[in-house]
């Protein structure tokens, strides 16, 4: 079964063999204490072997509620924020056609998001259009008490229950949430909303092969078997026993934290595909809430190429010297778009005619490197053959793994995250709570 690649050519200017050599007993120790569930956090590393044990009636379980729930749905509204969010945004974009919200005959149901800010105008903005669809609710919140979906769900499940009667609304309501305890899970008990566990192993941003990523991805319409398939390969092509050349998870934490020490404190992710966009949000979440601690760690920014080569390329070509760069790359378009011939080139454009739009788009990626390289960014490259379920898992997957081994080198906890605290603190005094 193919794989995504991880290719570090480019970084041999910057970081010798023998350096990254001498750091790889470090990044499988790591990688041990992962999988042994024995390093800092290790009661939230439930996530390192999910999907090899996620359970073929466990998928079932989620696929046949969701196929029920979905029958007289055009849309589905999810309700999360974080961790309970990104995930499901990320693998959504990335798996759907640009535009489809916009399609007349739209393959999968359409998904809108709430809870994922407090702006007055987005709540109502969104109950406006509810209005003319069938939709259904499903709300995720590991805590149950975060404050953004607890205020869109309050709202929302006020509208959903005057316009489809209190009986109806119980039925387009699903409850992603804490098995035990929280305000969501005694909401969810006291209307007997159907409701999924969110394990109490598996923090948030770990959470996409979780009933919160995997519930609201079946009821849309796509396939979480072969999505957690691509989890399981990678799961088992960076186990604890893969030896350093070929786990890609532990290279890629390792020229991480090398460059980092280096000087490089800032990683860009860049996509040259605008539906992963939503992957590099959930990947700046991912490693900024997993390593931003006690005044350490790299800084994750996403941008999408070629769009912000020209805004702020500029900096990353020729700006302060602290950027390495992660690119990933999709080999394979879904459609084919050749650019014409036209008699009259006034454009000047016809050295490119009969080419495809992704012949272009890979000469600017390639170009793009070669610039930055010589610019003094480092560069690593993900290879992804084709957007599907697949390819997905195995990269979500593989960011999962390389984080915590990250993590680990960079000497964090990085399933905590003390630092969002704070700002609740204030807020929730201000609101006199
Ligand atoms: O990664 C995390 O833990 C956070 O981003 C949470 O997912 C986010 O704060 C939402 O929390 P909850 O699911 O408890 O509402």
């Amino acid at each position: 079964m193919e794989q995504i690649k991880l290719n570090i050519d480019n970084i041999n200017n910057f970081v010798s063999k023998s350096t990254l050599s001498s750091f790889r007993n470090d990044a499988l120790r790591r990688n041990k204490v992962l999988h042994e569930k024995s390093g800092e956090g290790k009661e939230f590393t439930g996530w390192v072997d999910l999907p090899s044990k996620t359970t073929d009636a466990e998928i079932a379980e989620i696929q046949n509620f969701a196929t029920r729930f979905a029958k007289n749905l055009d849309t589905l509204v999810v309700i999360g924020i974080g961790g309970s969010y990104l995930g499901t945004k990320a693998v959504i974009n990335a798996l759907s056609d640009n535009f489809s919200e916009l399609q007349k005959d739209p393959k999968n149901i359409n998904v809108f998001f709430a809870g994922i800010n407090l702006n007055e105008d987005y709540l109502f903005d969104l109950r406006q259009i509810l209005k003319d669809k069938s939709y259904g609710l499903c709300v995720i919140s590991k805590s149950g008490t975060t404050i953004e979906p607890a205020i869109a769900f309050r709202i929302l499940k006020n509208d959903i229950e005057e316009k489809y009667g209190k009986a109806e609304a119980k039925n387009r309501i699903v409850a992603i949430t804490n098995p035990e305890k929280g305000a969501l899970k005694s909401i969810a008990d006291n209307e007997e909303y159907k409701t999924f566990a969110i394990p109490n192993d598996v923090g948030g941003r770990y959470s996409i092969f979780t009933p919160v990523g995997l519930l609201p991805l079946a009821i849309v319409g796509f396939d979480i078997s072969k999505f957690i398939e691509g989890a399981k390969l990678i799961e088992k092509n960076t186990n604890a026993d893969i030896e350093f050349d070929n786990n890609i998870a532990a290279i890629y934490a390792t020229v991480r934290n090398v460059l980092y020490k280096r000087g490089y404190k800032l990683e860009i992710l860049a996509n040259y595909n605008p539906k992963l966009s939503f992957v590099t949000k959930w990947w700046q979440q991912l490693y900024g809430e997993s390593e931003g601690k006690q005044h350490r760690g790299i800084y994750p920014i996403g941008v999408d190429f070629t769009t912000d080569l020209h805004s702020v390329g500029q900096y990353i070509q020729d700006g302060e010297r602290t950027i390495f760069e992660t690119v990933l790359w999709v080999t394979n378009t879904k459609n084919k778009l050749l650019i014409p011939k036209n008699e009259e080139n006034h454009d000047k454009l016809n050295y490119l005619t009969g080419k495809n739009i992704n012949e272009v788009n890979q000469k600017a990626c390639q170009g793009t490197i070669n610039a930055h390289i010589d610019g003094g960014v480092p560069n690593l490259l993900i290879e992804i053959p084709e957007l599907n379920e697949f390819y997905i898992g195995q990269l979500l997957y593989f960011f999962e793994k390389a984080c915590g081994i990250s993590g680990y080198l960079l000497n964090v906890n990085p399933f905590d995250q003390p630092g969002v605290e704070a700002y609740k603190k204030n807020m929730f005094k201000l609101l006199g709570k």
